[in-house]
């Protein structure tokens, strides 16, 4: 693991730069895309590269991590239209060349199956943009979730449901109770892993993910194993280091 001190717009740009190497190195590139803040920097550095140099995402395939059960398609905040918002309608994805998991599908089991194929059928991610939780969760795979995990329906931690409620009008009980999730053992597939945390709320969990024992209560802590992950972090994030 290599973890990367520097302040924000820096972090933004060593992904942003890592992402660009990609595109104009591999003919059809698999991204993995996250929500929440800490991607918000690299989506718009990488917006301002499309705008201002032509770097092109016409021939990549686009694959989110998690998305809420419960809420209606046209919800601002299912993570698909999150995702269209802040990063996918600002570039030049192909239509539909972006999926998350179907967290409005009758079957849900049968939907994350789906998904796990889609995701290996179109050759795997090459680099998975990743943030953390401040219980140290990725994606949506909460403290207790196995290691070997593969793309699932979860229940979210109470303290995911306090901290995402600022998407919800201040409102708890507004957060979905469950979500569909990439596993770990999913996530752990990707070629290149880059994790970015941010803010001194991310200090615990990511002391726990870099300098920690291995373990499903510190569901970061994974990452120890992968043999290409980056943790991008600011001085405050790293303050526990
Ligand atoms: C949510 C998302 C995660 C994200 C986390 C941290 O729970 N499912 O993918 O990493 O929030 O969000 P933020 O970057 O806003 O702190």
């Amino acid at each position: 693991m290599e973890v990367i001190i520097a302040e924000d717009q820096e972090l933004a740009t060593l992904v942003a730069d890592a992402i660009e190497r990609l595109l104009r190195s591999v003919p059809a590139p698999v991204l993995g895309l996250a929500t929440g803040s800490s991607p918000l920097s690299v989506y718009d550095e990488l917006t301002r590269r499309h705008e201002q140099n032509g770097l092109s995402f016409a021939e990549v395939r686009g694959f989110m991590l998690d998305e809420y059960v419960g809420l209606p398609a046209s919800h601002p905040q299912c993570y698909r239209n999150v995702i269209d918002t802040e990063f996918a309608s600002r570039v030049d994805f192909a239509d539909d060349a972006v999926q998350g998991p179907d967290g409005t599908a009758a079957d849900l089991v049968a939907a994350s199956a789906d998904y796990d194929r889609a995701i290996a059928e179109a050759g795997g991610i090459d680099l998975q943009i990743l943030g953390i939780g401040t219980d140290g969760h990725i994606a949506f795979n909460e403290p207790g979730s196995s290691l070997a995990s593969r793309t699932r329906v979860k229940s979210l931690a109470n303290q995911t449901r306090i901290d995402n409620a600022r998407f919800f009008d201040d409102e708890v009980d507004q957060v979905p109770q469950h979500c569909l999730t990439q596993g770990l053992g999913t996530i752990m597939e990707a070629r290149h892993l880059m994790l970015i945390a941010t803010g001194g709320q991310k200090a615990e969990a990511v002391h726990q993910m870099v300098e920690g024992p291995i373990s499903s209560m510190w569901p970061a802590t994974v990452l120890q194993m992968h043999p290409h992950a980056t943790v991008l972090v600011d001085d405050a994030a790293a303050s526990r280091l």
